[in-house]
């Protein structure tokens, strides 16, 4: 297929404008949905374990149905199939479904899935060379008690408007913080402080997304000895740290070197931060080749 997205909607694959979501989807109307997403290294999706659990997390959450794991994951491989790229992205979006416009969600119809499949596309070079530059947007994470940022539902807009101000300031993303200015994390990544070789992320009562690249990494920091503390933190603990660093799926480790103006440690990108990436990286080899002959578990 030589469009650039490959969509899956309820099991029929073909291109975006092809096929149609009805325009009483609730995804749409409201933003009534979950999904995941997820990348492939050398063509094998990565961590798919841990994306279906916070699926269904997600999902149960809201009281969405979601299909059988097994079937998602079936619909997921043959759109990963039909698009045919070396390296791909690929997002699952499960949707409460249709129904009349009402906000009650107990009047929906069918959950549908639709998967959204295109090349992966790294994020440029410069970005780990040099990092990037994040403002703290006046605008505050939504608390745990109104829409749990531990739900990865469709409705971003709390995001979207964050790093609308961040570009509009002229800065690649933004840090967020909760309401009593914790700091949460990014628009769609976790991150991650260094100061005096010890390591620190928000802690999940923050009230932030359980990135499973987050995970990962305060696993594999344990394994090789680097203390890793999940706590609150201040904006002025981030600013002051030697290093900053955002995690997700489509960035793997990325270096933060500048926080609402202020330069962090020497403006590049600190040895903690590398040290992240090539850990990281390493995990991500020994653990495809496993689920490449043993299939992900
Ligand atoms: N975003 N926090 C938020 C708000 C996110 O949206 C994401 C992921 C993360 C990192 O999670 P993970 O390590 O599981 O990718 C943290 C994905 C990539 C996205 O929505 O595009």
């Amino acid at each position: 297929m030589t469009c650039d997205v490959t969509v899956n909607v309820g099991g029929e694959i073909g291109a975006p404008d092809a096929l149609r979501i009805s325009a009483l989807d609730r995804g749409f109307l409201y933003g009534d949905s979950v999904y995941e997403v997820v990348r492939t290294y050398g063509g094998v999706p990565f961590a798919l374990p841990e994306h279906f659990d916070r699926l269904a997390r997600s999902a149960g959450r809201l009281g969405i149905r979601l299909p059988e794991r097994a079937e998602i994951e079936r619909q997921m491989r043959r759109t990963l199939d039909a698009a045919g790229h070396d390296e791909a992205y690929c997002r699952i979006v499960v949707t409460r479904g249709s129904g009349p416009i009402t906000l009650d969600p107990t009047t929906a119809g069918e959950p549908l899935t639709v998967i959204l499949v295109k090349r992966y596309a790294p994020f440029p070079d410069w970005t780990y060379a040099r990092g990037i530059r994040v403002a703290i947007p006046q605008i505050r994470r939504t608390s745990r008690a109104s829409l749990d940022p531990a739900i990865k539902s469709g409705n971003y807009l709390n995001s979207v408007l964050a790093l609308g101000e961040a570009r509009a300031m002229g800065c690649d993303d933004a840090l967020m913080l909760d309401a009593e200015g914790r700091i949460a994390g990014a628009t769609s990544s976790n991150v991650f402080v260094a100061r005096d070789d010890a390591v620190a992320t928000p802690a999940l009562e923050v009230g932030l997304l359980a990135g499973v690249t987050r995970g990962l990494l305060i696993e594999i920091a344990g394994r090789h000895g680097i203390r890793c503390a999940e706590r609150a933190m201040t904006v002025d603990e981030v600013v002051d740290a030697d290093e900053v660093m955002i995690t997700s799926t489509l960035r793997e480790v990325q270096p933060v070197v500048e926080v609402a103006g202020k330069r962090i440690g020497g403006g590049v990108p600190g040895p903690l931060t590398k040290r992240f990436g090539v850990l990281f990286r390493g995990y991500v080899v020994e653990r495809t080749l496993r689920d490449r002959v043993q299939g992900p578990r």
